[in-house]
């Protein structure tokens, strides 16, 4: 009867760990997308930056690396699914208490890039480099508050 017991009490506490570290392991997978996803939205604002600031004859490239963020943007929502905040992450736990306001910074975000898409294609460079701004302002926004610094 002790023996059961005790049998009982281990199963228990070893689905726990079972649990605990296969909830982990899909938060990896899902950190590690957004990280990426994160590093190609940087990749593409560096890069119309680059492009900008050192006059480099690749103007026509703009138009697609706008689209990219947008793109990304879209995805933006989806890639904080609840319960993704363990792990290797620096995304804070007030994302996903403060839902709403996350929300907000992430609608922001699509509506700058949305625009920043559009004066690419319009070809106006000053224009351009305001909303290359805008756009980063909505970035900034949002790591100021929903994520952790280094
Ligand atoms: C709505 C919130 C939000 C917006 C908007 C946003 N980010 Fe992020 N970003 C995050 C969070 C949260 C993380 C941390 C993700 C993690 O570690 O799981 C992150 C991480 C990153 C990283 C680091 C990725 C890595 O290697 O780990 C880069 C680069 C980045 N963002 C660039 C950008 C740029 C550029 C923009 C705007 C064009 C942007 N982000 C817009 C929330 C946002």
């Amino acid at each position: 009867m002790k023996q059961i017991k005790i049998v009982t009490v281990l199963s228990v506490l070893l689905s726990f760990c079972f649990f605990g570290s296969s909830s982990l392991a899909d938060s990896k997978g899902i950190i590690k997308y957004r990280q990426n996803v994160m590093k190609a939205t940087g990749g593409h604002m560096g890069a119309i930056v680059d492009i900008l600031k050192n006059r480099l004859p690749l103007a026509d490239h703009i138009v697609d690396h706008a689209r990219s963020i947008q793109q990304n943007s879209k995805m933006t929502l989806a890639m904080f699914p609840k319960g993704s905040g363990l792990g290797d992450t620096k995304a804070k736990p007030v994302i996903w208490e403060n839902w709403s306001k996350f929300e907000s910074a992430v609608k922001a975000f699509v509506r700058e890039s949305a625009k920043l898409a559009k004066v690419a294609e319009s070809g106006d460079m000053e224009a351009l480099a305001k909303q290359v701004r805008a756009t980063g302002k909505t970035c900034g926004g949002c790591h100021r508050n929903f994520r952790k610094r280094d």
